[in-house]
């Protein structure tokens, strides 16, 4: 007899609530473009569940950061503070807008932006801090709305990790001028691809829908004149829809992605050489991913053994962000990729995610932290 090798993918999205009826009544309906109800009714809801007064859904988190950024008008000869471990797409963002990324490292235990090392990277051309709440964890929000406040800077979360995460008991995405989400399929609120900046302030959002439809005027008859140039970052009514869904059970899925990360924190707790992110203090970490970082030492094999042995036995896992400091796209343009960034390269060297999908079983945690344990 054949027995199929187990396989536990490193996350897979969680669709189990009214997603497919809302995609059927779009293609019933024939609204399948960006014209249809879903999208106006997940703005609504999703802006509400971050607290905010509105939201523009767009097609990904990447235009999502490019587009808040230019309804604040960030551009040319303008710098933006960013984590140096991130995703490559916060420092894309800025760049399109023709902005300089300034980057600055990680604090070595909650693995976000170190708050006490901002000031000393602002100059006169400094507009805005964009701090990422990286694998759910959400940043010191009082200390950089000290700084931004103290220097006349726009913050601009990249929430793309951290849907429903909670400083000071206020939701992420309600710390900014414009904040902005990401809802790739590995999110834990997921509209396949997709993206939506959510504020507070009404000229923000107008300005917002004006840039994301091509320019064309928000409030008047459509005509084909434009003043500025725009942008089609448009989110059909079909990913909406799955996002309506998504935003029913989100307080449910946030609820198991936490569930998780306690499990494997239990049932690695004697494992020696392996540390987990540390929760920012008066915070709601969402634990986007199930992120631990090996001591080779202690642990008595290194990451690259680790991995391949968690792969043999059907467990999947991804590396880590390479720091901004290290891409050679940065670099050439024109980023200063000088200096020491000795957390990040301690992340990307040393860390890996394990799986982390919302409705991973508690048997497949058990079995993932024994291959770890035995090994
Ligand atoms: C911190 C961060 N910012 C931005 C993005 C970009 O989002 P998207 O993949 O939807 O473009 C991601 C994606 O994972 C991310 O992790």
């Amino acid at each position: 007899m054949i027995t199929e090798q187990k396989y536990i993918p490193v996350c897979e999205p969680c669709l189990d609530g009214n997603e497919k009826k809302y995609v059927m009544d779009c293609m019933e309906t024939g609204w399948i473009s960006s014209s249809g109800k879903y999208v106006k009714a997940f703005e609504e809801s999703f802006s509400a569940y971050c607290d905010c007064n509105y939201g523009v859904a767009v097609c990904n988190g990447t235009v999502s950061l490019h587009l808040a950024l230019t309804a604040l008008g960030i551009g040319k000869g303008d710098e933006v503070i960013i984590p140096n471990f991130t995703m490559i797409a916060s420092a894309y963002a800025v760049c399109y807008t023709g902005a300089k990324p300034v980057f600055v490292d990680a604090d070595a235990d909650t693995w976000n932006i170190d708050t006490n090392k901002i000031e000393e990277k602002i100059t006169k051309n400094t507009k805005a801090i964009m701090p990422v709440h990286i694998f759910g964890n959400p940043c010191n929000m009082s200390k950089i709305e000290e700084i931004a406040k103290k220097y006349n800077l726009y913050i601009i979360e990249d929430a793309a990790e951290a849907h429903g995460a909670l400083y000071n008991g206020k939701k992420v995405g309600s710390f900014s001028d414009i904040a902005s989400f990401s809802f790739f399929a590995n999110k834990n609120l997921t509209t396949g691809e997709g993206g939506m900046v959510v504020m507070k302030d009404e000229n923000y959002y107008d300005k917002c829908r004006y840039l994301k439809n091509m320019s064309f005027p928000i409030n008047a008859p459509r005509i084909y004149q434009h003043d500025d140039i725009g942008f089609n970052y448009r989110m059909s009514n079909i990913h909406a829809a799955i996002g309506l869904a998504q935003v029913e059970k989100a307080d449910e899925y946030r609820d198991m992605r936490i569930k998780n990360h306690n499990l494997y924190k239990k049932y690695l707790s004697e494992v020696d050489g392996i540390t987990f992110q540390k929760d920012e203090e008066n915070s709601l970490n969402v634990n986007w991913m199930n992120t631990i970082l090996l001591d080779t030492k202690k642990y008595g094999h290194s990451k690259e053994e680790l991995i391949e042995h968690l792969k043999n036995n059907g467990v999947d896992t991804r590396l880590l962000f390479t720091g901004m400091h290290r891409q050679k796209c940065l670099l050439d343009f024109g980023c200063n990729c000088q200096g020491e960034y000795p957390v990040t390269d301690n992340l990307t060297q040393n860390g890996f995610y394990l799986p982390s999908a919302s409705n991973l079983s508690e048997d497949d945690i058990k079995y993932i932290c024994n291959l770890i344990k035995e090994f």
